[in-house]
């Protein structure tokens, strides 16, 4: 089985720039849907046609091991688009699976049962289908095809197009989810026949079904899972009610598989996001790119992790910002922590309030609770970082690298000037301003005299 996905169309109902199958739904182009449902169906040779701004949808999904057919006039119509791309299929005696590049929902399941339909079908009724049509009934039928069928059967005789229907072909409400299989050598043979819309002067796949049917080809309609499934991106709040569903499925996805998620219609979890068994996540977190969480862990309320790992049992308190970092386990962050650029936090480590740790190493059971900046260092075991430390990294032009031993003590208030190596049980005393290595076990202090001057206070209060 081949498959070609439509993705040519201006989709002007979008009013964008971008093209429409380029749109995000939870970190990734509507398209990358389509494709990954098609292969999830396990169809491999697959084929998109583009048209409209056609160098940017195929720079999107470069080396995806997809092949391009490019169709010259993007308003031709979906008869037009597959006919652009007829040399993938004209020498194949085989079916084809047609869908929109802008339904997103088609699960790989229902393409794999639309394919075994076709088989049973012949198995068991001998009959050779020449084409199978995703269907399902709705409310609203408004916008979708409508699909025509001899009275008591799943034979469909043509679907007829909103624009073109009578007011009785609008009031039925099964529509065409825009997902077809067809048997190659009809497809082509229909689509040589059919003629341009009188209405919109395009040319509609979907008029293949009457010639394929007048012919006495059999053409039969499938009963989509979900009737979500068969919702097509036209609008931006199409795409928003698909980013619904999508989310949804993904966080029920993860809830049968253990992991607890506290008002799921508030979380946002990627496609390429990992989880294991008991972990927690709240209200209002993201969990973006190739996130992983082990076994255990929870994400604390409005927390935002992106490509990173969370190993077993990390406490992540609320509202922090964890990037490209890893996370080892029984480790504390939060709240209001920020971990950023390849940062590695060690085990049982507590990076707590309003601390920022930039490409950083942080070692075992060490901890830095309060307000604290630590940017290019590598901290060894049991350090603690006083509230207000900072190790300034940057001169004005380069980055420099501070190396700090295990069982330090980095006192409030100090600053660190990279480059600089603090010793093991060095002692840094609060305030102080550092610009010389420290040995192992040494105090370091730096502060001017303090002065205390008899009631001279209450004298300039009451000046
Ligand atoms: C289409 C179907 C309609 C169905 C609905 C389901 C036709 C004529 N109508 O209508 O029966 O109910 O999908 O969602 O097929 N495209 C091209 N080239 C073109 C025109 C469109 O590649 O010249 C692509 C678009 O990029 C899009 C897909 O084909 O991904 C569908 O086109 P669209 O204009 O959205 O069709 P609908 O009006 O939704
Ligand atoms: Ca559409």
């Amino acid at each position: 089985m081949k498959a070609l996905i439509l993705a040519a169309g201006l989709g002007t109902r979008f009013k964008s720039d971008k093209p429409k199958v380029l749109h995000e739904i939870l970190g990734k182009p509507m398209l990358w849907y389509v494709i990954t449902n098609v292969r999830n169906g396990r169809i491999e040779d697959i084929a998109v046609v583009v048209g409209h701004k056609a160098e940017e949808v195929m720079e999107a999904f470069k080396g995806e091991n997809l092949k391009f057919f490019f169709q010259k006039n993007p308003k031709g119509g979906t008869g037009d688009a597959v006919l652009s791309a007829k040399d993938f299929f004209s020498s194949y005696d085989g079916y084809v699976l047609i869908i929109n590049g802008d339904t997103p929902l088609v699960s790989g399941e229902t393409i794999r049962n639309m394919q075994q339909f076709i088989y049973m079908v012949q198995a068991y009724e001998g009959v050779k289908l020449s084409g199978v049509v995703l269907t399902t009934y709705m409310a609203d039928p408004t916008g979708y095809g409508r699909v025509i069928k001899e009275e008591g059967t799943d034979r469909i005789i043509r679907i007829v197009e909103e624009k073109d229907a009578t007011p009785e072909e609008k009031a039925i409400n099964e529509v065409n989810a825009g997902t077809y299989i067809f048997y190659a050598p009809h497809l082509l043979e229909a689509l040589y026949s059919i003629k341009p819309s009188p209405t919109t002067g395009e040319l509609y796949l979907t008029d293949v079904i009457e010639y394929m049917t007048a012919k006495g080809y059999e053409v039969r309609s499938f009963m989509a899972k979900e009737p979500t499934e068969a919702l097509g991106v036209n609008t931006r709040w199409e795409l928003a009610l698909a980013e619904n569903v999508i989310k949804l499925k993904i966080a029920r996805y993860w809830s049968e598989r253990g992991v607890t998620i506290h008002f799921p219609e508030t979380v946002w979890i990627e496609p390429d996001v990992s989880l294991e068994r008991d972990v927690e996540i709240f209200p209002n977190t993201a969990l973006k790119g190739r996130t992983k969480v082990k076994k255990g862990s929870v994400i604390g309320q409005g927390s935002v992790i992106k490509n990173t790992t969370i190993e077993e049992n990390v406490v992540v308190k609320e509202y922090s910002v964890i990037e490209d970092s890893h996370v080892k386990s029984n480790a504390v962050i939060g709240p209001f922590a920020r971990i950023r650029n390849g940062s590695e936090i060690g085990e049982e480590a507590e990076i707590g309030n309003f601390v920022e740790v930039k490409k950083s190493k942080i070692g075992k059971e060490t901890k830095a609770k309060h307000l604290a900046y630590i940017g290019d260092a590598t901290l060894g075991e049991n350090v603690n970082v006083g509230a207000g430390a900072v190790f300034a990294n940057y001169d004005g032009k380069k980055k420099h690298e501070s190396h700090v031993g295990s069982n330090a003590f980095i006192g409030s208030n100090s600053l660190l000037i990279a480059p600089i190596k603090i010793g093991n049980y060095a002692f840094i005393a609060g305030g102080s301003v550092l610009n010389k290595d420290v040995p192992d076990e040494a105090l370091a202090v730096s502060r001017p005299e303090l002065k205390i001057i008899p009631k001279r206070g209450k004298k300039l209060l009451s000046e």
